[in-house]
């Protein structure tokens, strides 16, 4: 630790699964951890910012399998590639200072170590599991658990499960959890301790199914060939890894751990307040000081979910309105451990209301007064008044205090309420002391300056204690405001704005934005963006013989005529000219797909040798060959057209 530093502080997010790409749900967690490490790094703290991704389990190798590549290339293409996890924690500015994925080889041996560590100090024994399985979250349940006989995380189908395995002895610690979790605290906020109480402590702690042999994207358990190490051991061991604990690749294990928070999202916290803390008890390791449970955010009132199509795009978001916009947004909103509703409205109105009328209108308003008043800086020759000045002095130098309370507590909401209660009181000083009045006699200028100085100085203590939120935006108005400084020791006091400072103008931070406009916009490119579920039919498992294939006659054939079949809704009777100068007949259920009259004259494709049959009481001499696929659920088909210039008759070979 060096000698300036008030201490080391370590904070992790959750590491995330690549098995699609990141949506603003998943930025809202990453933000916050961000702006908690910038905070503590303002005030002096040496920090260590933890993320990264979780990149085994079966989810993945049944994604890989579906894209036709490897699991490896699978999540690397979501983690490095374009758009992907970097990409994006690089476009929303976020400061980590470590970045683990849990391929990494060292990750990985350390792993080993762990469970080998576990085995060999009997919490982890060999038994046979039988059970529920949810796979799309990876967790194994036992009937008891169900929630309507569904995952009690994520309420979809569970399937039976039965295999030999590895367990946790987490029985073992049901009390001492207990303990920690309702006399320490260790969790916060405190509505989480109740749940994990009584929904899993009470009902009975049950050992926990460690291992798996249904498929093999994991760190395999080196002493027994076959089985992979749970993928939430590997995932929360992490922590710790990413540290140098049971590796040589890092080594600032003694310097960080226990880590001073994690923060996770509230369907996680079972895993980093239950079985986090017995595996550190196994191992005598100790406890991470705190876990703090965060809120979901949802979208116009639903889960976020890419099969709903509802699922934000940072990147879109960030684009119109601007990362330190959105970055805010996200912390200013939603109270940090409750769910909250994004919508679009919300976004564009605490853009208009908090960022261009208040914070942005009192910089540009400032800046434009004092260099319209009084050129390049103002004089050091001030005039205070201390009954019209106290109230909005008293505020700024009061407001560090408030915000360290709010935020050591992570409640972000009220930190950024206090500094912008002081930034419309700051607006509301300036109609006060309406400085154009004030311009208006020379002998008024000192005391002009003054209310300059004042509103400067507001700026100053507020923009800095933004810097966590918005870092762009503060360094920024450190420029306007001359370079003034905005480290930790200086925002507690009032007055340290050079009386002489010279501002500088530059362009509005954040425009205005017209409602209207931009939310016909973003539905536009919202629909633009969404691509189409597309299915298509399983292929055929039974192969076909050559020669039987060879038996099929594939003939070009062209429409002389096309009439619906009455009393049929599905049915159309084509009258077809096949070149053998007989016309021939068949009957095509695709009536829902076609008008008769638009297929009359095209030249399409018929197997011919296929026995006659009766349909509605007509004769069908063969069939029409079309293209059948589903989008979003809908069925579609396409007749195959070919070429005008293939005569009646051709065969297909
Ligand atoms: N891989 C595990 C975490 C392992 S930590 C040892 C995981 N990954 S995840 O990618 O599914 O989720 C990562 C985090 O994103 C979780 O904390 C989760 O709560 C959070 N969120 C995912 N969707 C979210 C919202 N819609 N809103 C807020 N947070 C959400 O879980």
């Amino acid at each position: 630790m060096c000698e300036k530093c008030k201490g080391n502080y370590y904070i992790t997010t959750p590491i995330y699964y690549p098995s699609s790409n990141l949506h603003i749900g998943h930025a809202y967690c990453t933000v916050a951890t961000d702006a908690m490490a910038r905070y503590k790094r303002l005030q002096g703290y040496n920090v260590k910012f933890l993320t990264g991704t979780d990149e085994h389990g079966q989810k993945i190798e049944d994604k890989a399998k579906e894209a036709g590549c490897t699991p490896q290339q699978f999540v690397d293409n979501i983690v490095l590639g374009e758009k992907g996890v970097l990409d994006l924690w690089k476009l929303m500015n976020i400061s980590y200072d470590r970045f683990i994925r849990t391929t990494d080889d060292y990750h990985v041996a350390a792993i080993q170590k762990i469970f080998k560590r576990m085995y060999d100090n009997g919490d982890i024994y060999k038994g046979s599991y039988k059970g529920k399985y949810c796979k799309p979250c990876e967790s194994f349940w036992t009937e008891s658990q169900l929630k309507d006989g569904k995952c009690p995380d994520c309420g979809r189908e569970v399937m039976d499960a039965e295999e030999e395995a590895y367990f946790f002895r987490l029985s073992k610690y049901a009390d001492r959890i207990q303990d920690l979790l309702e006399n320490t605290d260790f969790l916060e906020p405190r509505s989480r301790v109740n749940e994990m109480v009584n929904n899993f402590i009470k009902p009975g702690l049950e050992d926990l199914c460690v291992s798996r042999t249904s498929f093999t994207w994991g760190v395999p358990v080196d002493f027994d060939p076959g089985h992979v190490v749970y993928v939430w051991i590997d995932a929360l061991f992490n922590y710790m890894t990413a540290l140098g604990f049971e590796n040589d690749k890092h080594t600032d294990l003694a310097d960080f751990w226990p880590a001073d928070v994690h923060f996770v999202g509230k369907e996680i916290v079972r895993f980093h307040s239950i079985i986090w803390p017995a595996m550190l008890m196994s191992l005598n390791l100790p406890l991470p000081k705190k876990v703090f449970g965060h809120g979901w955010l949802n979208f116009n009132g639903e889960k976020m979910s890419k099969s709903r199509g509802n699922v934000v795009d940072p990147y879109l978001l960030s684009e119109r309105f601007g990362v330190d916009a959105l970055r805010f947004f996200l912390l200013r909103t939603f109270p940090f451990g409750s769910d909250g509703n994004f919508t679009n409205e919300m976004l564009i109105s605490t853009i208009n209301v908090d960022l261009a009328n208040d914070l942005g209108n009192l910089v540009s308003r400032t800046v434009a007064m004092a260099q319209k008043y009084f050129g390049e800086h103002l004089p050091a020759q001030q005039l205070a008044n201390p009954e019209m000045d106290a109230e909005l002095v008293g505020l700024v130098s009061g407001l560090q205090a408030k915000y360290q309370e709010s935020m050591e507590h992570f409640a972000f909401q009220n930190a950024l309420g206090d500094i912008f209660k002081v930034i419309s009181r700051a607006n509301k000083y300036i109609d006060e002391n309406a400085p154009w009045v004030l311009a208006k006699d020379e002998a008024n200028k000192p005391r002009l300056a003054r209310v300059l100085y004042n509103l400067l100085e507001t700026v100053r203590v507020c923009a800095g204690l933004l810097t966590p939120f918005m870092p762009a935006t503060s360094a920024e108005i450190a420029v306007r405001l001359g370079g003034a400084p905005m480290d930790w020791d200086s925002l507690g006091t009032y007055g340290l704005l050079k009386a002489d400072v010279a501002p500088v103008a530059g362009a509005p931070l954040f425009p205005r934005i017209d409602m209207e406009k931009e939310l016909a916009a973003l539905e536009e490119l919202s629909k633009a963006n969404q691509k189409p579920a597309i299915e298509i039919e399983p292929y055929a498992e039974e192969t076909v013989d050559f020669d039987t294939f060879c038996k099929s006659d594939f003939r070009a054939v062209k429409v002389k005529d096309c009439q619906n079949v009455k009393k049929s809704n599905k049915l159309l009777q084509f009258t077809l000219d096949d070149g053998t100068g007989t016309d021939r007949q068949i009957l095509s259920g695709i009536a829902q797909f076609y008008k008769p009259e638009e297929l009359i004259g095209k030249t399409l494709i018929a197997i011919t040798n296929l026995p006659p049959r009766k349909m509605m009481g007509r004769e069908s001499c063969g069939m029409l060959i079309s293209a059948v696929h589903s989008v979003n659920g809908e069925e579609k088909l396409n007749l195959i057209m070919v070429d005008d210039a293939i005569p009646a008759g051709a065969k297909l070979c």
